[in-house]
């Protein structure tokens, strides 16, 4: 974009001006450290120029919202047409709780669902499983059978709002209770638009919620994949997250690397399976993280952008726009939030929101202020939802797209980002792909490494976080913290009793036998799972039936 003459000039000035201006200033007053870093530990010069983007061309790395490579953002008009949606994580204790909750934030101005499950519902095992002790409800909603899911969206018109699931191990489950129940409301399910997790690669690496070995697990996979092609073509079959990775201490760089890798390792699978790859990609999604370095985010998804345009057009050779447009979802950094000084964390969500804003999320989850000590309250998931408001409706950012392109430094950590990410799928590719590099541990290594390097810079102080190493006062836990219900276990054993005493039981055992047979081919579970929700056969038996065809998941790479 510069001619090569006045990058030469452009050179000579910065060098006087480094040894001139600069350098009479910091024999006085020294910088605050010898180098400068990224969160993510890229290191940051003291000032950027054109000289840093020489490279950068226009057409080429750029070009326009809505087409290829999608750098400046996935539609043409971004926010100036429609703001993202505002979807926050919700669910607690018993499906009628998390209904009320649903409802109070749709009638405060959100304008998606996203449900939360108990670890239980999580893992495939009903409330009254011994392993469910202690667990049911409090992580997110019980979900025991579609009588659950019936009471969960009990007044929510399905064709008029979507709903993202974060399920994964038996998100073929979960989502065959989603269909039901829109049925039950007389919603066909080519009507339903939503998003179920169902990413299982990353519960190896980093959220542990599997249940079954890889292959049936990718399988199950690519049986919602052809399945919602044909009959849900609304629906987002999979959220291809990074958010969890991130947690887990991974840099920004890691984050893009590792989420695209599987990205490549699902679509790998589902051609592999025989589906065309223009068929399924359109309805891929990913959801990333947001974390307090600012420009680094917003650079970070600008690159996680372009590059998944690149990989989709030029590794599977995809012909659809559709299916190399980058869609995601974003939450603010959960392991940001501190338990000092709790109203911080409005500060720092507010920054992380606007780091995904300029970054050009399709979709956001704030985090509540005490989400570090609990469950958000009403106020405080008001609040969060309000600092999405206030940056869509007062911020001024929304008003143009993409405005940070064009700055030297953006510019240069997308180029960045984006050129170290694919050096490390260059080498997940050389070890065979993200499943094997995930058996060989490689993934959770580099993660935990990246981890244990962040908890030593907080440690020596190289990193402050306010409120924890630095300005620290001494302060009352807070008090109005959200309970939940202690008796939602005993809840839901009582309604799983009733059930099994009102259902018809020989019609569940004809519908689980007939799911088990099935799963021994390779033929498509989906419309058998219909037949066992819609039975009332709960969650726990359905996914213990495939346990006993498919076996169960063992963590084999331990540090
Ligand atoms: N002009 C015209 N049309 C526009 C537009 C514009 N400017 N902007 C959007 N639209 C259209 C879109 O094209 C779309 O229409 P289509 O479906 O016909 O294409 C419609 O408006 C809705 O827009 P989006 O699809 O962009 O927005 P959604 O919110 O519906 O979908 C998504 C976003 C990322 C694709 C989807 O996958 C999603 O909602 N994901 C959410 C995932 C999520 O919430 N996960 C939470 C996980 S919590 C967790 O795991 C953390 C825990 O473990 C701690």
């Amino acid at each position: 974009m510069f001619n090569q003459e006045s990058l030469k000039k452009l050179e000579q000035e910065k060098t006087r001006w480094e040894s001139t201006t600069v350098d009479k200033v910091i024999k006085k007053t020294p910088e605050r450290h010898e180098k400068f870093y990224t969160g993510s530990n890229l290191e940051v010069d003291r000032l950027y120029t054109p000289l840093d983007v020489q490279e950068l061309d226009y057409m080429k790395d750029l070009g326009f919202p809505g087409e290829y490579p999608y750098t400046r953002g996935i539609q043409p008009t971004m926010y100036r047409g429609r703001f993202w949606t505002m979807r926050q994580y919700a669910g607690f204790g018993t499906a009628e709780e998390s209904n009320e909750r649903y409802k109070y934030l749709l009638s405060q101005g959100q304008t998606g669902l996203s449900v939360a499950f108990d670890l239980p519902t999580q893992i495939g095992y009903d409330s009254d499983h011994p392993l469910a002790q202690g667990e049911v409800g409090k992580v997110g909603v019980a979900i025991d059978s579609l009588k659950d899911m019936e009471i969960l969206f009990d007044g929510i018109p399905l064709d008029q709002v979507s709903t993202s699931m974060t399920i994964n191990a038996p998100a073929s489950v979960l989502l065959a209770m989603y269909i039901a129940v829109a049925e039950k409301q007389g919603v066909s399910a080519d009507k339903l638009s939503g998003t179920i997790q169902n990413d299982i690669l990353k519960e190896y690496v980093a959220r542990g919620t599997y249940i079954f070995p890889p292959e049936p697990s990718m399988r199950l996979i690519t049986n919602i994949f052809e399945f919602c092609s044909k009959h849900v073509p609304k629906w987002n079959t999979i959220s291809i997250s990074g958010y969890h990775i991130r947690e887990a201490g991974a840099t920004a760089v890691q984050e893009v690397a590792f989420t695209l890798a599987n990205g490549i390792a699902y679509v790998e699978a589902a051609i592999k399976a025989g589906l065309d790859v223009d068929e399924f990609a359109p309805r891929l999604s990913f959801f990333f993280n947001a974390h307090n370095d600012l420009l680094e985010e917003v650079a970070k998804f600008r690159a996680a952008r372009r590059l998944w345009a690149r990989i989709m057009k030029e590794r599977f050779k995809a012909k659809n726009p559709k299916s190399m447009m980058l869609r995601f979802h974003t939450q603010t950094g959960g392991s940001t939030l501190t338990a000092q000084q709790p109203d911080n964390n409005i500060v720092r969500v507010t920054i992380q929101a606007l780091a995904a804003v300029l970054g050009g999320t399709q979709s956001l989850h704030t985090n509540s202020r005490d989400e570090a000590l609990a469950l958000p309250t009403e106020e405080s998931v008001r609040i969060a939802l309000r600092t999405q408001q206030i940056i869509a409706y007062e911020s001024g950012v929304t008003e143009t797209i993409d405005p940070l392109a064009g700055s030297y430094y953006v510019e240069h950590l997308t180029n960045l980002i984006e050129q170290k990410a694919m050096e490390y799928i260059q080498k997940i590719d050389e070890l065979g792909g993200a499943p094997k590099a995930i058996e060989k541990g490689y993934i959770q290594q580099e993660i935990q490494d990246s981890a244990y390097r962040y908890q030593q810079e907080i440690e020596s102080g190289r990193r402050i976080v306010v409120g924890v190493n630095k300005f620290q006062i001494e302060e009352e836990p807070p008090k109005n913290l959200l309970k939940v219900n202690p008796e939602v276990e005993k809840i839901q054993k009582k309604k799983l009793e009733t059930l099994r005493a009102t259902r018809d039981n020989i019609a569940v055992q004809n519908a689980l036998e007939e799911l088990s047979k099935k799963a021994a081919t390779d033929e498509n579970l989906m419309p058998s799972i219909i037949n066992c929700v819609k039975a009332y056969a709960t969650l726990g038996e359905i996914c213990d039936t495939l346990r006993r065809v498919f076996g169960e998941y063992k963590a084999t790479v331990t540090f």
